[in-house]
């Protein structure tokens, strides 16, 4: 029975799936390195759940759902966790450290979840004495709105912990798509990796302009954001990472320079103002 979900890492993702979890009745826990980072998720997360309850789109008030989540610099407060979900920077050894400390300090039966877009579940699992209690549990952005969560079961996964782990994102109203095992990029990285490339072909070939590209898919594909602006959106890094695990762990690279051009130039998409598109 879960009932208090800890959350560490309180940048886009984490803030959101913090969000999530408290707006479907779990009790929260909020870990990040510094307040900075704490005090930006708070607002942010206050900002949305009051935006929601303005547009009548919640059953409680906006202060009791906010009143669930509690924010920390200390690993305490996974003392009395029953779910853990890591959403930290994409760096193997930094997640590592998450759950080395999240297996010292949360109860034995708590499950350990890390939200990576790319990074196999096995090998962060392996930083643990619970590996059969990690999994991969993917959430995209951003986390309030979009229905999709990947469960990514590891090879070391217990058959309870990711039905387990399917339930809860049934029970945080989302979509779970559950993964027969780690295939790289799991489902729909690879399937949008697939896409840029083939959006970079059409630029780099000359044929089209990136506007035009992004115009057609809103248009006849009737995707949300264009190509690239969605690249731009989830950050221009992180694709290339992405990409990166794809290209190396099985899939043909595609020659296209686009993306690691902007990276190299430190033109990181929405986040840093500039990517393909300019964010002012
Ligand atoms: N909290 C509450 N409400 C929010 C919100 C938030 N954080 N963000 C957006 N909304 C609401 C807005 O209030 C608005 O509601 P109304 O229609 O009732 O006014 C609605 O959502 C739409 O928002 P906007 O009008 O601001 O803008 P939009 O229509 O352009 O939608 C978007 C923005 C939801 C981001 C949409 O463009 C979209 O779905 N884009 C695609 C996002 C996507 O594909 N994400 C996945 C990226 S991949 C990933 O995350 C994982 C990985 O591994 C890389």
């Amino acid at each position: 029975m879960i009932q208090k979900i800890v959350v560490v890492g309180a940048g886009t993702m984490g803030h959101g799936i913090a969000e999530v979890a408290a707006l479907s009745g779990f009790r929260v826990g909020v870990i990040d390195v510094s307040w900075d980072f704490l005090n930006r998720a708070k607002d942010r997360i206050k900002e949305s759940v009051v935006r929601l309850y303005e547009k009548g789109q919640l059953k409680e008030k906006a202060e009791d759902i906010l009143a669930r989540i509690e924010f920390n610099t200390s690993y305490d407060i996974a003392k009395d966790a029953d779910f853990a979900i890591e959403a930290v920077p994409e760096n193997l050894e930094l997640k590592k450290k998450v759950f080395t400390t999240l297996d010292e300090i949360a109860p034995p039966h708590a499950i350990l979840a890390t939200n990576t877009s790319s990074i196999p579940i096995s090998d962060i699992a392996e930083a643990t004495k619970r590996k059969e209690k990690v999994i991969g549990m993917h959430f995209f952005n951003p986390p309030v709105i979009m229905k999709l969560v990947e469960v990514i079961p590891s090879k070391y996964t217990s058959e309870d912990v990711t039905n387990i782990t399917v339930d809860l994102a049934k029970k945080m109203n989302k979509i779970p798509v559950r993964l027969k095992y780690e295939i790289p990029g799991f489902v729909s990285n690879r399937i949008f990796i697939r896409l840029l490339q083939e959006a970079c072909r059409e630029v780099e070939s000359g044929e089209e302009t990136i506007e035009e590209v992004d115009s057609a898919a809103r248009n006849k594909l009737k995707l949300p954001m264009g190509l690239f602006e969605l690249a731009d959106y989830v950050g221009l890094d992180v694709v290339v990472d992405i990409w990166n695990v794809l290209t190396t762990r099985g899939t043909p690279d595609v020659k296209c320079s686009m993306y690691r051009n902007k990276v190299n130039e430190k033109n990181l998409g929405v986040k840093t103002g500039k990517g393909f598109y300019s964010y002012p």
